[in-house]
């Protein structure tokens, strides 16, 4: 039955980690392989269904609520999404874990700040540490590393595809492609 290959791949890490490059690849593996995929990227959630949304905890929270949400609507009907968004807060994604159940499959993109604030793709980090930006995660504002993550990979050590690999890998190990 279709709906038996719904999953949602959850992405956790700072800004920069690489969140968004891997997911792409990911994408075009799935659609490759026939499936449908849907990503909620962060910085597109908060252009429109987040938008007016700051970074305060309050804020982060409300906003993975809504990914968490719209990813469990997708998800539970067989379409694969990838959440793509720094979600900070290890109770709010095991709030999403809860919803999710089986279907919840946590990635931890992992590269240190120092690493992320070197490549400063969006020029953020260098205006974080001014303190140009209060709260900004992983500087000013906490970050908190999955304990118990389906899939980590490790973006300072690996080319995205590397990455990517893995987490096909996995789906295809747990027979969701
Ligand atoms: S989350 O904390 O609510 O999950 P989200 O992934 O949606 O964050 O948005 C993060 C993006 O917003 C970053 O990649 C960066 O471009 C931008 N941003 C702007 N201000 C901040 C901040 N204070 N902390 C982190 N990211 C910020």
């Amino acid at each position: 039955m279709a709906n038996d290959k719904g999953f949602t791949l959850w992405f956790t890490g700072l800004s920069g980690a690489g969140k968004t490059t891997i997911s792409l690849i990911v994408e075009q593996e799935i659609r490759d392989r026939g499936a449908n995929i849907e990503i909620l990227d962060g910085d597109v959630v908060r252009e429109n269904l987040s938008k007016g949304l700051g970074f305060s905890k309050e804020d982060r929270d409300t906003n993975i609520r809504r990914i968490a949400f719209v990813a469990d609507l997708l998800s539970r009907n067989g379409t694969p999404v990838i959440t793509a968004a720094i979600s900070p807060y290890r109770e709010i994604r095991d709030e999403a874990r809860d919803m999710m159940g089986d279907r919840f499959i946590e990635v931890y993109v992992n590269a240190s700040v120092e690493a992320c604030a070197d490549r400063d793709v969006k020029g953020l980090y260098e205006k974080a540490f001014k303190g140009e930006i209060k709260e900004f995660t992983g500087v000013s504002d906490p970050y908190e590393p999955p304990l118990n993550a389906e899939v980590t990979v490790e973006t300072e050590n690996e080319e995205p595809e590397e990455s990517a690999a893995k987490i096909v890998a996995y789906l295809d190990e747990r027979g969701l492609l």
